[in-house]
């Protein structure tokens, strides 16, 4: 009995020194919690800071500046031979367009000038020539990912004129790992003639869009967002030397979605140099899952010296590899 009595009353009184103790280590607690979350987003950081880039590969990207040829030539009676290639998927642009020695056997010298016109239609490639720019551009991307995220660092030459917002000179980044043509053909995917600044369009805003959803219902575009199947688009731009991002997908719109992206960037003897941070899962539907293992194909665009809308350069799709093969293998840190 005294015991049990002595046992009850030992129960007891831990139970008072428990709940007598409950508000001073509450305050502890809270500490220890607020901590192990700053930590948590400090060790990230970090990360991102500390890879060492000298012990990851460059790989040198071409980019061309294509005028206006978008998906519609791609497929249409100017692209002479290219046109029934492409609509049957059958080659990449790079099949034909690049030679073995990686010489690109594509015109972008006369397209930017102005010079070159089409070859059924006579339109020029660009109507609004652009004066004193090259028509190529050479982006050195190295890749890496670690156990949460991937990084993407690229270095182009460029104006470093970048001043306000509108005209940002920046990198697009299109990414996507389940949709065959994007394999092949990259961002001309979603570029049309009907959009903002391109010959057919009658003067509404229209952004960037997967051909694939154009016109579809909303359940149809709401299975494809489920399935993976649709382009994640990831920008940063330089305002002065500042680096900011921005987070979108393409379906059958260009939408702006929750920024999971974080970059830093330079601008240093004539070079732009960003790097980009994201995890490889951020948990939103609206955002392409990457995964140990697999690849993505990732298509790249270059925005320099103010120019603004289409006026930019692209790259043909590049296929990026996560311990898996690809033209670009991404070092594991
Ligand atoms: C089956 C081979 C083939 C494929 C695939 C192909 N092209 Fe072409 N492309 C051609 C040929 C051939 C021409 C020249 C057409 C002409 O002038 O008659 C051409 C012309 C062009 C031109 C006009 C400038 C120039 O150099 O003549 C551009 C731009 C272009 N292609 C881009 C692309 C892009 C981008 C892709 C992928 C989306 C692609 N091509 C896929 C064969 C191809």
């Amino acid at each position: 009995m005294g015991d049990k009595n002595g046992h009850l009353l030992g129960f007891h009184q831990v139970n008072l020194m428990n709940s007598e103790k409950l508000g001073p280590t509450l305050i502890p607690l809270t500490f220890l919690f607020l901590f192990f979350i700053l930590s948590v987003f400090y060790v990230s950081n970090v990360k991102a800071a500390e890879i060492d880039w000298g012990q990851v590969d460059a790989k040198t990207i071409k980019t061309f500046y294509p005028g206006v040829s978008s998906w519609g030539f791609m497929k249409g009676k100017d692209h002479g031979t290219g046109a029934n290639v492409v609509k049957k998927m059958g080659k990449s642009c790079a099949d034909c367009h690049v030679g073995k020695d990686g010489s690109y056997d594509i015109k972008s010298d006369q397209i930017i000038s102005g010079e070159l016109k089409m070859v059924a239609s006579g339109d020029a490639f660009e109507p609004e020539p652009l004066t004193g720019m090259p028509g190529f551009k050479d982006v050195s991307l190295q890749a890496a990912y670690d156990a949460e995220n991937i990084y993407l660092r690229l270095q182009w030459p460029g104006s470093g004129a970048s001043t306000s917002e509108e005209d940002a000179d920046r990198v697009s980044i299109q990414i996507a790992n389940k949709i065959k043509s994007f394999n092949l053909y990259g961002c001309f995917v979603s570029c049309h003639d009907d959009q903002s600044d391109m010959p057919e369009n009658r003067g509404e805003e229209k952004k960037l869009y997967g051909y694939f959803a154009k016109g579809k219902s909303q359940d149809k575009l709401d299975g494809y967002l489920s399935k993976g199947q649709f382009l994640d688009l990831w920008e940063a731009s330089f305002v002065g030397t500042e680096v900011k991002t921005e987070d979108y997908y393409v379906l059958e719109d260009r939408h702006e979605d929750k920024n999971d992206l974080t970059a830093t960037g330079s601008f240093e003897s004539g070079k732009y140099t960003v790097v980009i941070t994201r995890k490889l899962s951020t948990g939103d539907a609206k955002d392409i899952k990457l995964q140990d293992g697999k690849s993505f194909s990732m298509g790249i665009s270059i925005h320099d010296n103010k120019n603004k809308g289409r006026k930019h350069y692209v790259s043909f799709p590049v296929s990026i590899g996560l311990s898996t093969s690809g033209d670009v293998t991404a070092r594991k840190f």
